[in-house]
């Protein structure tokens, strides 16, 4: 029997040039059929491909993982959970399906009975809804032998120049950075950037200048102090929340050291644009983290001397770990270069590989209608108009305002909030704990201690998975709807 598909037989045979062409149509169709039908649920990519790879197209060495990794995608685990090729194997062998929170049974179509809503970390699973409709756009294939080298050999670094231009041209396109007069830095998540900052705008060890204190403005992300406290470097040290700074950095004399502000924009948790708290020669890191269309409005391109990115939020891969600095001077950028260079060598190769395939299909994409902003703003504007219409009934918990209506320059209109918090304040006095409360009512959040607002604030995270967020849902409004009981005459508050 004839391969399915013949691609390599045209350069063989010699025949009229008429065989060949038909055989290149009759090729190209076969091959559109089978990407056509590895999408369609029901049809196992072994049937498409066969088992015995005769029908490889010229492909080789890449045909069996092609095939392992479609046949993990292709199981559709009640459509509330996955498989995944690294997934722990069963008796057969093989991986079985991890499962949504809440959802359990071998193929996870059992449904957890008044289950616990999680809603504490900042998780971007939203997005995967987008992967899945753009699995050819963001597949990657690459050999055993894929950069095997420390460093990249065509610019001896350890940093992909394609990478590096693709994120370049990302920015402009969407128009939240400038990014033309800035250095590029690589690191495994932003999160290492973190204090690879810190340490990079830091007095120099050798110089006099007493410590640096690293600040920020309250409710901050945490991760700011966690880091610096954990580093612990002679040239910096924990300063805490601005606000016991805002007169002190004025008059700052040069015993006591400079000062390096972490400004987080739009916030993690109260997702505010915000600008830095101290003035005068104050060194300041702007997180913009959540500075894309689908979180924010986009006033305009953020143009600081130092700026954090990450691609966890924007395109919702946080366990590649990928994350990068814009920076203007370039001995700072030197300094971060360094940071990152001596304690990993670099963000792993097989990760820049992957965040090229991304950026490429999100570049490609854009103002299309599979416009991952497009897409990412439509999941959390229904989000929050579904969280705001059931907390307005509340009397108990209240949510951070944001106009109704913000101009956005990327999507060229104004556009309706989607942010990827909820900074909740409980309203009632004996509520002081209210993290506590949201868990007394099945919903775990973190508490506004974490961000050094006060135990009043819990922040609740809308970036989770669809499931997530339907459990979530319930549980409030059984919390909202309870409160209708609680006000009755004669009935005790909760
Ligand atoms: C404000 C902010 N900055 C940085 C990070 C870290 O991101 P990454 O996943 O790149 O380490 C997060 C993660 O939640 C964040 O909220």
């Amino acid at each position: 029997m004839e391969p399915a598909c013949a691609c390599g037989e045209q350069r063989a045979t010699g025949r009229a040039a008429g065989l060949g062409l038909l055989a290149i149509v009759l090729c190209s169709s076969l091959l559109l059929n089978a990407l056509l039908l590895a999408h369609h649920p029901f049809l196992s990519p072994s049937r498409l491909l066969g088992d015995g790879g005769s029908s490889s197209c010229g492909l080789s060495w890449a045909l069996q993982a092609a095939r392992e990794a479609e046949a993990v995608a292709a199981v559709g685990c009640s459509g509330h959970g996955q498989v995944f090729l690294d997934g722990i194997a069963g008796e057969d062998g093989r991986p079985g399906c991890e499962c949504n929170a809440c959802f359990g049974g071998p193929d996870c179509s059992l449904r957890v009975p008044n289950c616990t809503a999680d809603a504490d970390s900042g998780n971007p699973l939203f997005l995967e809804p987008y992967w899945r409709r753009h699995a050819a756009a963001s597949a990657v294939v690459f050999s055993g032998w894929h950069r095997m080298s420390y460093v990249t050999t065509e610019s001896f670094s350890f940093q992909s120049v394609e990478l590096e231009r693709q994120i370049r041209l990302l920015h402009t396109a969407v128009g939240n950075a400038v990014v033309d007069d800035k250095h590029v830095i690589f690191a495994a998540g932003s999160i290492q950037l973190i204090n690879a900052l810190v340490h990079a705008l830091s007095p120099d060890v050798n110089a006099a200048s007493p410590p640096a204190r690293v600040v920020a403005n309250a409710p901050y992300y945490q991760a700011y102090r966690v880091q610096t406290t954990m580093f612990d470097g002679r040239e910096y040290r924990w300063g805490g929340a601005t606000a016991q700074w805002t007169n002190a950095s004025r008059n700052s004399t040069t015993d006591e050291g400079g000062f390096i502000e972490f400004v987080t924009s739009p916030n993690n948790p109260d997702t505010m644009l915000r600008k830095p708290a101290l003035g005068g020669s104050t060194a300041v890191i702007f997180d913009h983290a959540y500075y894309w269309p689908h979180f924010t409005h986009i006033p305009s391109p953020a143009d600081e001397d130092v700026m954090l990115f990450t691609i966890s939020k924007p395109s919702g891969h946080a366990g590649s770990r990928f994350g990068w600095a814009l920076i203007r001077d370039e001995k700072v950028a030197k300094r971060a270069l360094k940071y990152v260079s001596d304690s990993i060598m670099g963000a792993s190769r097989d990760t820049q590989l992957r965040m090229l395939g991304i950026v490429k299909a999100m570049l490609a994409n854009l103002h299309s209608k599979d416009d991952i902003f497009a897409f990412g703003h439509d999941v959390m504007r229904t989000r929050w108009r579904k969280l705001n219409a059931v907390v307005s009934r509340s009397r108990r918990i209240s949510l951070q305002k944001i106009p109704p209506h913000q101009y956005c320059t990327y999507f060229k209109r104004t556009r309706e909030p989607s942010p990827a918090y909820a900074w909740v304040k409980c309203e009632r006095e004996e509520d002081e704990d209210c993290q506590g409360a949201l868990l007394k009512a099945n919903i775990i959040t973190r508490t506004g201690v974490f961000f050094e607002a006060g135990s009043r604030y819990t922040r609740i995270s809308l970036l989770k998975s669809d499931d997530d967020f339907d459990v979530l849902m319930e549980r409030l409004t059984d919390l909202v709807n309870a409160e209708k009981y609680e006000d009755a005459p004669g009935s005790r508050a909760m």
